[in-house]
């Protein structure tokens, strides 16, 4: 399931679905993870649902597949296990405790989840005859999370 030629640029990513893992993983691991056209992914399964995300947290790189699944404000979120950053599995939004304005004056003020913006670029994922194929997205907008495959970081890397 994993292509030969890395297409980073998620613009011009090929678009082919690419069959990751069977559905039977899915529901009993709960997650995969892995390449798919050189872009590395995860598939989670969660309360019915399959959500598909780049697999490199977009604040710092760490592993998104082995973070644990918390429910915010009412929304499913991937707690990064490096430095908690929660973020929701059906848009890819960073959410963050802002202080709400309306209580600055209160000793403390109080908190409420606010959203980032999609920070955390999102595929496609579906399910077809016992089957999880994964589809990249080519969305023009620049997320946070496309650093991961930016010449800047390739050069970062191979400078260290
Ligand atoms: Fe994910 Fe920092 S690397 S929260």
């Amino acid at each position: 399931a994993v292509a030969a030629t890395p297409s980073p640029d998620p613009t011009s990513c090929t678009q082919e679905a690419v069959l990751v893992c069977t559905e039977a993983h899915l529901l009993r691991e709960g997650r995969w993870s892995g390449q798919v056209h050189g872009r590395d992914v995860v598939v989670f399964h969660h309360q019915g649902g399959c959500y598909t995300m780049d697999r490199i947290c977009h604040h710092a790189g760490g592993p998104l597949e082995d973070g644990d699944i918390e429910d915010i404000a009412g929304h499913a979120c991937i707690v990064c296990p490096w430095h908690k950053i929660k973020i929701t599995l059906a848009t890819g939004e960073s959410l963050y405790r802002a202080i709400d304005p309306a209580t600055i004056k209160q000793r403390p003020p109080r908190t409420k989840w606010t959203s980032k913006g999609v920070k955390q670029r999102m595929h496609t994922a579906e399910v077809k005859d016992g089957n999880v194929y994964v589809t990249l997205s080519n969305n023009e907008q620049k997320v946070d999370s496309d650093y991961y495959y930016s010449e800047e970081y390739k050069k970062l890397v191979s400078a260290s």
